[in-house]
């Protein structure tokens, strides 16, 4: 493994309703996913984030899983149906109670928190009111910045306004297989405006509240061309504009780009300036390329998605190709140029059907050869000069996969999700040597 430079930062990633539980523990109101996950028909094995991984109680355990592996950050998120029950109003003192203590639990531990403020877990009256597709739902997300930051302000190291809200808007409101299960297609564009909107404002609160860097968390997929007509050139281009651009050239000072849906009677004067406040990194989440062709005549999109051939595959059966990452990497470096800040990778990871031997060992080869490519094809993008200052893995632990359930788990750390017990997979050494050579 080449070497990294010093101050590079090793984390592992988690979200709140994928692994706490508890999910009405001291008040906390129910999010747009505790509503989904209990409709019949919605996830794999009809599971639900009720229990998850019992996180909440069991926060202490996990801080010392974390120290451990010798990680120098830990990203999670915060529920903000914890600490504002119907999304609006005061802070849920006994909400943020529970973030207090696991701050103070990791700075006790030499690991710095790391906090994504909304990791898709909408209050649900503020769904009730239209969700993302409401403007005001923007403001509402500024106010809750601005209560998470009064309590864990400068204790936090650095700040992550949304996660993926590209996923956010086509999982979610356009094809409906998340939460809130709307099947809008491209008219779900409101969704995306609204929640940069709120990105924008929220990034003002936290200013306000704390000298912490700032960010966003992104997914990208780097588009490959499945076909060599014109028309698999456009189709690509489109979806590599839906995917990767729209959420990532407002933010950097570009406007929007010409991406399929995109509807500017949503976007109000003075919006991109707003969009536009400067972060201090930028995150990326990569998990695979897409590979796209034209569409079949009548389809109501304008690409069509085909499996990307050639390349190993996950249990989720995700092409494993760290050549995408390298190459998303060079691509972003080469569109936005000074106006890049730093990255951060704050995920990356695997889904593998791990499980316990008749010693009781968790061995999954498959992860660590799947991280070995991941980091080593950062290592080579920074070679080639993109500013990349730290790697998460998705995940700490084997975790609760939204409409896949308990079905697919990304763990560094196997969990039996009816005892609760913990096992380090041999990932979790391989990744504990690395961090500490
Ligand atoms: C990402 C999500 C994360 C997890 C991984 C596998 O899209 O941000 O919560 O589900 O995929």
């Amino acid at each position: 493994m080449p070497e990294f430079p010093a101050g590079f930062r090793w984390g592992v990633s988690t979200s709140a309703y994928q692994i706490e539980g508890a999910t009405t523990a001291d008040g906390r109101g129910p999010s747009i996913w505790d509503t989904f996950a209990h409709e019949p028909g919605r996830v794999a094995d009809a599971s639900t984030g009720d229990r998850a991984c019992d996180h909440f109680h069991r926060y202490a355990e996990d801080t010392a899983l974390l120290a451990g592996l010798g990680v120098s950050a830990y990203r999670f998120s915060l529920a903000w149906p914890r600490i504002q029950p119907d999304g609006t109003g005061p802070a849920n003192a006994a909400g943020l109670d529970f973030y207090d203590r696991l701050v103070d639990g990791l700075l006790a531990a030499g690991v710095d928190p790391v906090a994504t403020l909304f990791h898709w877990d909408l209050p649900q009256p503020l769904e009730d009111a239209g969700g993302w597709l409401n403007r005001d739902t923007a403001a509402r997300f500024a106010e809750y910045a601005d209560l998470a930051a009064a309590r864990l302000g400068d204790r936090v190291k650095l700040w992550i306004t949304l996660n993926e809200p590209f996923i956010h808007m086509s999982m979610g409101y356009g094809m409906g297989v998340h939460a809130p299960g709307r099947m809008l297609l491209f008219d779900a564009f409101p969704v995306a405006h609204h929640q940069l909107l709120g990105h924008g404002l929220a990034v003002s609160a936290l200013r306000a509240r704390t000298t912490s860097p700032v960010a966003i968390a992104n997914n990208y997929s780097p588009v490959r061309v499945a076909g060599d007509t014109d028309a698999d050139r456009a189709a690509a281009a489109a979806y590599d504009a839906l995917h990767n651009l729209l959420f990532t050239d407002p933010l950097l000072g570009r406007g929007y780009p010409d991406a399929p849906g995109l509807d500017p009677a949503v976007i109000r004067d003075g919006d991109l300036d707003v969009l536009a406040a400067p972060i201090d990194v930028l995150g990326v989440n990569y998990y695979n390329p897409t590979a796209i062709r034209a569409p079949e005549a009548g389809s109501p999109l304008p690409f069509d998605i085909v499996p990307l051939e050639g390349y190993p595959r996950t249990a989720f059966d995700w092409p494993v190709a760290p050549d995408g990452l390298r190459d998303l990497l060079l691509q972003l470096h080469r569109r936005y140029g000074d106006a890049l800040p730093p990255i951060q990778i704050t995920e990356s990871g695997c889904a593998y059907d791990d499980a316990p031997d008749a010693d009781g060992r968790v061995h999954d080869p498959e992860r660590i050869a799947y991280l070995d490519g991941h980091v080593r094809a950062v290592r080579g993008a920074m070679a080639e000069g993109v500013p990349v200052t730290g790697y998460f893995v998705w995940s700490l632990l084997d975790n609760w996969e939204w409409a896949e359930g308990f079905t697919k788990r990304f763990g560094l750390v196997h969990v039996d999700f009816d005892t609760q017990r913990r096992t380090p997979k041999s990932s979790y050494a391989w990744f504990r040597d690395l961090v500490r050579r």
